[in-house]
């Protein structure tokens, strides 16, 4: 393999050494099947058994029972922000939104030009820094769910709890599925994108109460319904077979490492590196508050706007790379999902240290 950067890129991001080096040896032709898996039918036994073992370890990995679907779809998480209303709030049927950051406000923006969409918590006015705890939300009792985002991926802020509705919740996983120790049963549906916790980008894995597909609108096309993908295994139409493998592969590596409470356990303390360094000072700033920042999006400022650009022109050349903060906010973000290492973490702290001995 080539020399690799610290890369904290928030999506798509690393993935692990030894899982890309996997790849890349069976990419010379898959076990003795003559081909490689990019090459095969989506309906092949070879194919259909790596979709098998990549569900089976989901429910090991977050201990689903029967009463879950899993379901492995493409279009991102932006389609699925996008089909839930149409799935299960359609014909104007009530739905409550907390918009809590940007993808939250993007699910927002979607959702109110299908449902009667109610905001049940926002966090707008105060940039979207702390979030109120969910008992305190206002969902009507007549809401088909309750949808917001369990980590902010641009805001770096998270709700580092489940959820105990009256309603079905649907969360937004996508920055911190397997990264974060969640009680499966008290959600009803979870979504996450794969490209940053479990592979490349172009499948999006769901997470579906069965009893709740029973309720998808029976009049959109069946591309468009969950209970259709459902009854298909996920094969309704020709999947990105590429990124299902390599997800499959990503979870065998969790299984590998410790599992989700492991995962849980390293991406607290590899934030912490990073948020002790902010705290120490002046000259590092991050404004969320303390219990809800992010283990996985670490977000911070430089006191001194004027410096951000020198920040990360001196970053890259100590291989630290992809700190810009998103375009729509602007400072700094480091990414550090699972496959990130502590000593690429721990490279950036010195980073900082060293930048704020020089600058500040
Ligand atoms: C929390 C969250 N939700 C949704 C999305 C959108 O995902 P996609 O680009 O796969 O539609 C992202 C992407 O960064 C995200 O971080």
């Amino acid at each position: 393999m080539k020399k690799r950067v610290h890369n904290f890129s928030a999506g798509p991001a690393i993935l692990p050494e030894e899982v890309l080096n996997e790849i890349k040896d069976e990419f010379s032709g898959y076990q003795d099947i003559g081909s490689t898996i990019i090459e095969i039918s989506h309906r092949d036994k070879t194919f259909l058994e790596i979709a098998k073992n990549a569900e089976s370890s989901v429910r090991r990995l977050l201990d689903l029972d029967d009463d879950y679907e899993v379901l492995f779809m493409q279009g991102g998480a932006t389609l699925q922000f996008s089909l839930i209303p149409l799935n299960f709030a359609s014909k104007n049927a009530r739905a409550s939104y907390a918009e809590i950051g940007s993808w939250s406000s993007k699910a927002v923006k979607e959702a109110s030009k299908i449902c009667n969409l109610e905001i049940c918590h926002s966090s707008k006015e105060t940039g979207f820094n702390e979030i109120k705890d969910l008992s305190g939300w206002e969902i009507s009792s007549n809401s088909k769910f309750v949808h917001y985002c369990k980590n902010e991926t641009i805001q770096g802020i998270r709700i580092p709890y489940d959820p105990s509705f009256q309603v079905p919740a649907f969360v937004d996983m996508s920055s911190c599925l397997f990264s974060e120790d969640i009680d499966a049963k008290r959600y009803d549906f979870i979504y996450a994108c794969a490209q940053k916790n479990f592979g490349p980008s172009g499948i999006t894995l769901i997470i579906a109460r069965k009893a709740l597909l029973k309720k998808c609108d029976q009049d959109l096309p069946n591309i468009l319904r969950y209970d259709m993908h459902a009854q298909e295994n996920s094969l309704l139409n020709t999947p990105n077979t590429f990124a299902w493998y390599v997800a499959g592969k990503m979870f065998d590596w969790y299984e590998k490492n410790g599992g989700v409470k492991e995962m849980e356990k390293r991406s607290i303390e590899k934030s912490q590196i990073l948020y002790d360094l902010i705290d120490s000072g002046e000259f590092y700033q991050n404004p969320v508050l303390k219990s809800q920042r992010s283990v996985n999006n670490v977000v911070f400022t430089i006191r001194d706007s004027n410096l951000e650009q020198l920040f990360l022109d001196e970053a890259k050349k100590q291989d630290l790379f992809y700190l810009k903060g998103h375009r729509s906010v602007g400072g700094m973000r480091a990414s550090i999902y699972n496959s990130m290492k502590k000593e690429s973490v721990v490279a950036l702290r010195d980073f900082m240290q060293d930048f704020e001995k020089q600058y500040g």
